[in-house]
C-alpha cells in the first residue's frame, strides 16, 4: 500500500471547495479583478529575494529541486504574490492599478496539523501599482463582505496593524532592539530573531516571551507624519464602512515584503492555525523582483482549506447550487446495453444527467443503486420494453411506474 504524502489531502468531495472558489471569484469580479494563472514552479531565487532569506518559508519550508543540466534551482511555489509581481513585470503591463487574482495549490514544508498542510490552496488577490491607502481599505472591505454577508461566517475577527515605511521601521527596530536587550528571559528562537529578523520576535509562541512583549514599544508609536495620517485614515474609513477590527500591535506577518498595512482574518474555532486570510501592502516588491521602477501594491490571500473547515459546520445555511436531477438507466441484461447507451446518448445531448448501469447486476440491486445515488427516476429497459421501443420510468420518490415511448423520454423527463 502506498499512502499519500504527509501533509497532503485527497479531496474526495469538492462540493464545498468549489462553492468557495466560485463565491470568491464572483465577489472579485464585482470589484473588477480579473483572473490570471502563473506556473506552479518558479525560480527559487524569486522567493528568496522577495519573502526574505530569514523567513521560515524560505529558510525551512521550500520544496526546491535542482534541475540538473543548467543548475537552475526551481521550487514549488509557497505563495502567489511574488509570482504575480514577476508576471506583471515580465509582461510589461502598462495599465495600472492591475487588479488580478489567481488560485491553486501552494507548497510549504511545515509540520502538518489541523488546518496546516504541506500542499494547501489559496486564492491570492493583488492590486499592483497603486499607493492609495484607500485600495487597502477596499481590499479589506471586499474580504469582510465576502466572509460576513456571502459565506455567513460569524465567529471570526479582523486583526490589523500598521508597519510604517522603511524609515519608520529602522527607527522602530532600534527601539525594539534596546528594549529586548533589557530582557533576560528570551527563548532561544527570539535571541536569534532579535539579531536576524527582529520584528518576527512577536510571532513567538512561547508564553513567557509573549508576556514580555505586551510592554514592548509599538510600531504605531514610531510612525512618520505621512504614515501616521494613513494609519488614522485606515481606522476611520473602516469605521465609516462598519468594518469591525482590532488593532493588534504584535501582528507583523511572516513574509518580509510587507510595509504599512498588514491584516489577518482569524477564525475563533480554528485552533492554533486560526488565520484563514492574510495580506497587506508591499511597496518595494517590484524593485526587489527586478523592476527598474517601484510599483506600490496591496493584496491578500485566502486559505481555502481553512475556510472549508469553517464552512463545513454551517454548509446547510449556504446557497450551494443543487446538482441537476440524476436519472439511472437500468438495462435488464447485456441484450439491452446497446439501446441503453443509445438512450443515454440522446438524453445527455439534451443536458439531462444520466448514468447507465452496465455491470449486469440484478434488477433489485440496480434499484438499490439508484436509490443510494439519489436518482429521481430509474429508466428500466427489459426485453418487453426493448420490443415495444419503450422504457418503464420508475419514480424513485413515489415508486410510481409509467411506460413511455423511447422517442419521448426526454420530453417526459423535462416535463
Ligand atoms: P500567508 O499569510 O502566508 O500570506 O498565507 C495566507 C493564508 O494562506 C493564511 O492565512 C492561511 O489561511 C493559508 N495558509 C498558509 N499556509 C498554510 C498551510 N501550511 N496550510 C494551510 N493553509 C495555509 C501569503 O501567502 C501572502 N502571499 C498573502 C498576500 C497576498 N499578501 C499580499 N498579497
Amino acid at each position: 500500500m502506498i499512502n499519500r504524502i504527509k501533509g497532503t489531502q485527497d479531496l474526495l468531495d469538492l462540493t464545498l471547495f468549489n462553492f468557495l472558489i466560485e463565491s470568491v471569484k464572483k465577489q472579485l469580479a464585482l470589484y473588477n479583478f480579473h483572473e490570471i494563472a502563473t506556473p506552479i514552479i518558479e525560480p527559487t531565487d524569486l522567493f528568496k529575494r522577495s519573502l526574505g532569506t530569514e523567513t521560515d518559508v524560505v529558510n525551512k519550508e521550500m520544496y526546491t529541486v535542482n534541475t540538473g543540466a543548467d543548475q537552475e534551482l526551481i521550487c514549488l511555489r509557497p505563495e502567489a504574490t511574488a509570482a504575480t509581481m514577476r508576471a506583471f513585470i515580465e509582461a510589461g503591463i502598462q495599465t495600472i492599478p492591475w487588479k488580478v487574482f489567481s488560485w491553486g495549490p501552494m507548497f510549504r514544508h511545515e509540520r502538518p496539523q489541523k488546518g496546516r498542510y504541506r500542499q494547501f490552496h489559496q486564492v491570492s488577490l493583488e492590486v499592483i501599482g497603486s499607493d492609495s491607502i484607500y485600495q487597502d481599505i477596499q481590499v479589506i472591505t471586499l474580504l469582510e463582505r465576502l466572509f460576513c454577508d456571502i459565506l455567513k461566517l460569524d465567529e471570526y475577527a479582523l486583526h490589523i496593524n500598521f508597519l510604517g515605511c522603511a524609515q519608520d521601521r529602522i527607527v522602530f527596530k532600534k527601539l525594539l532592539y534596546d528594549y529586548l536587550t533589557t530582557l533576560t528571559q528570551l527563548c532561544d528562537t527570539c535571541i536569534i530573531r532579535k539579531e536576524k529578523n527582529i520584528l518576527r520576535v512577536f510571532d513567538c509562541k512561547v508564553k513567557t516571551c509573549q508576556e514580555l512583549y505586551a510592554d514592548a514599544p509599538k510600531i504605531t508609536q514610531s510612525l512618520c507624519a505621512t504614515c501616521l495620517s494613513e494609519w488614522q485614515t485606515i481606522k476611520q474609513s473602516l469605521e465609516h464602512l462598519s468594518v469591525s477590527y482590532s488593532h493588534v500591535p504584535t501582528l507583523v506577518r511572516g513574509l518580509d515584503y510587507y510595509e504599512k498595512t498588514v491584516f489577518e482574518f482569524v477564525g475563533l474555532q480554528l485552533g492554533a492555525q486560526n488565520a484563514f486570510c492574510g495580506g497587506g501592502r508591499y511597496n518595494q516588491l517590484a524593485t526587489i523582483v527586478g523592476s527598474k521602477q517601484d510599483y506600490p501594491s496591496v493584496g491578500a490571500a485566502l486559505g481555502i482549506d481553512r475556510l472549508v473547515l469553517l464552512l463545513e459546520q454551517k454548509k446547510d445555511g449556504l446557497l450551494i447550487p443543487q446538482k441537476p436531477p440524476l436519472y439511472i438507466i437500468a438495462p435488464f441484461s447485456k441484450e439491452q446495453f446497446d439501446i441503453a447507451l443509445l438512450l443515454a446518448d440522446e438524453l445527455q445531448a439534451q443536458n439531462i444527467c444520466v448514468d447507465v448501469l452496465l455491470e449486469g447486476a440484478s434488477f433489485k440491486s440496480m434499484l438499490r443503486h439508484a436509490n443510494k445515488a439519489g436518482a429521481r427516476a430509474c429508466l428500466i429497459i427489459g426485453p418487453d420494453e426493448q420490443k415495444a421501443r419503450e422504457v418503464t420510468v420508475k419514480n424513485m420518490i413515489t415508486g410510481a411506474e409509467e411506460k413511455v415511448s423511447q422517442r419521448d423520454v426526454a420530453i417526459f423527463l423535462k416535463a
